[in-house]
């Protein structure tokens, strides 16, 4: 089989049905259509499937995007969040990602890879779309929180926010780690 054409187009209105269909009935994960950061717990529980996915669809129809889409052969088969952290509001009362310092950094908090392109070598791509998408939205630096397995089995769908071997491929380095598995990661843009 010949590698797929890989590209990639922000979400917006334009690519909302792409995402749709990419997250398919379980919008993603239990319903969650990637909002698990961006709105506190409560709401977030409270709002899994119909009021999650409206949120979703209300931010691809505003000024920023909230993440970018990669298509393989003009299919879309991932999906990523990225944007100012100041939107992820979860990550405020978090102790292990708290901010590191004043840096007003963009923020790559979730990945979503379908199932069967999983393990082919798609992060790098995502990762660095993202790092361009978030580099024309005018960020400088660009932050990312994934899990370190030191090179051990880890359920995919609790890996949302990527592996960190993927973003040291990408010339990501540790900015802080208070967990011993979940390095906050940086690069600069
Ligand atoms: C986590 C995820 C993004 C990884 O994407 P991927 O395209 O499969 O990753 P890659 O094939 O590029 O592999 C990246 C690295 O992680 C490793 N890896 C991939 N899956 C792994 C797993 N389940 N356990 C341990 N390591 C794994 C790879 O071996 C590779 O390691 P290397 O850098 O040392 O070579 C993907 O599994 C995913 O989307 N999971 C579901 C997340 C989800 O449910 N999101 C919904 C909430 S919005």
């Amino acid at each position: 089989m010949n590698a797929p054409d890989l590209c990639w187009k922000p979400l917006t209105a334009r690519t909302w049905r792409d995402f749709e269909r990419l997250a398919g009935p379980k919008g993603l994960c239990a319903g969650c259509w990637c909002m698990l950061w961006r709105v506190f717990a409560k709401e977030f529980q409270g709002g899994k499937g119909t009021t999650n996915k409206a949120r979703m669809k209300r931010l691809a129809r505003g000024k920023r995007a909230p993440g970018i889409l990669v298509y393989a052969d003009r299919n879309p088969v991932a999906w990523c969040s990225v944007a100012p952290r100041a939107d992820f509001v979860r990550l405020e009362n978090s102790k292990v990602l708290a901010p590191v310092d004043n840096e007003p950094v963009w923020s790559l908090t979730c990945f979503y890879v379908a199932p069967r392109f999983r393990r082919k070598g798609l992060a790098p791509f995502i990762i660095r779309a993202a790092g361009a998408f978030a580099k024309k939205g005018g960020a400088k630096v660009l932050e990312a929180y994934p899990v370190d397995t030191g090179g051990k089995p880890y359920a995919a769908s609790f890996a949302w926010t990527g592996f960190a071997s993927s973003f040291r491929k990408c010339g990501f380095r540790q900015a802080a780690k208070r967990s011993p598995t979940r390095p906050i990661m940086r690069r600069a843009l």
